[in-house]
């Protein structure tokens, strides 16, 4: 597979594959048990994957082989007939939201030539994305929060207090939150889920305009596969608590433990990207059961046609 040519005939793929985990996911909604969700997510992902004519790697996916017995870093899936592929994966991205019937739970993953999606370890990420249309380094994760906020509220032609910015609710984001309120912008707090965090600024129905924080680095990796189909800018710097996060990154061929990547060093090639609602949000409806229907709703792309498609699914119970 070329890198500007992903098979139009994956996309469909895709779909069916965060379909089916966004189903097994629902049947947790609720229920008070994150572990549960999780496990029937990543099963049916895993089970759909390996149905199809694929020659898939996962790049970020369950974490490494020691800790996760399915979809590891490292596993091959699909038939192994097929494009070689490397695939992102989180097949319940909201484990506690999903838990806790909270909005804004997803299944997700992206697809990209093999060789071309950065493994990224399972640590934080410091992040920053707006959407597109904006000129190449309007924002920079170098720069403080506050001037960021200037400097896109400049290049939109709005004052800094009509800059909506998305950031993770933690006691670690104190000094962020502070220097986003010195300027007056507006603040939309979000209990878990940085995909989404991170797409919502692409999206202008959202009213999101940035999204600044530190999130889990693999959810930074499926999120600029998702801007990378849509547009938009994302800068994201590897952040380490410890000897044992960097021996991780070094084992997966990270050398520069400071480097800032942009977007386009993280998703080196066209992606497809795939998110399926598990509970409503404010990008897609969750899975719902009526009249003797499963129905799920999916957002897929794809970035060599720069089409997205809403896919709207009902299946017989
Ligand atoms: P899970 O689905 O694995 O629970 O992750 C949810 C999430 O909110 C991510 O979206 C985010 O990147 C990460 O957790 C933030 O980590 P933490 O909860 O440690 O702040």
């Amino acid at each position: 597979m070329s890198s500007n040519d992903l098979d139009r005939n994956l996309v469909l793929d895709a779909v069916r594959v965060t379909e089916a985990a966004a189903l097994a996911a629902f049947t947790l909604v609720g229920r008070g048990d994150e572990k549960a969700a999780d496990q029937a997510a990543v099963d049916a992902m895993r089970t759909a994957l390996n149905t199809l004519a694929i020659d898939g790697e996962i790049v970020i996916g369950e974490g490494e082989r020691d800790e996760a017995p399915m979809l590891y870093i490292g596993e091959k899936v699909g038939t192994g007939k097929g494009p070689a592929i490397d695939i992102a994966l989180d097949p319940l991205e909201g484990t506690t939201l999903t838990a806790k019937a909270m909005a804004n739970a997803l299944a997700v993953m992206a697809w990209a030539p093999k060789g071309t999606l950065l493994n990224a370890p399972d640590t934080y990420m410091d992040k920053i994305a707006c959407g597109p249309g904006y000129a190449d380094g309007v924002i920079d994760l170098d720069l403080s929060p506050s001037a960021n906020v200037e400097a896109l509220a400049k290049a939109k032609g709005v004052k800094p207090s009509d800059i909506t910015v998305c950031v993770l609710d933690r006691p670690r984001h104190a000094d962020i939150i502070a220097s986003l309120r010195s300027v007056g912008a507006r603040i939309y707090l979000i209990t878990d889920g940085d995909v989404a965090g991170v797409m919502n600024t692409a999206e202008p129905s959202t009213g999101v305009d940035l999204y600044i924080g530190q999130g889990g680095a693999p959810e930074g990796v499926l999120a600029c596969a998702a801007l990378k189909c849509v547009g938009g800018q994302f800068q994201g710097r590897l952040v380490f608590r410890n000897a044992d996060e960097k021996s991780r990154a070094e084992r997966l061929g990270v050398t520069d433990f400071d480097k800032k990547y942009s977007l386009h060093e993280i998703v080196r090639a066209d992606a497809i990207f795939a998110a399926t609602g598990v509970t409503n949000g404010a990008l897609l409806d969750g899975v719902r059961i009526e009249g003797g229907f499963a129905h799920t709703h999916t957002l897929v792309m794809n970035s060599s046609s720069r089409t997205v498609r809403e896919v709207r699914m009902k299946r017989a119970l």
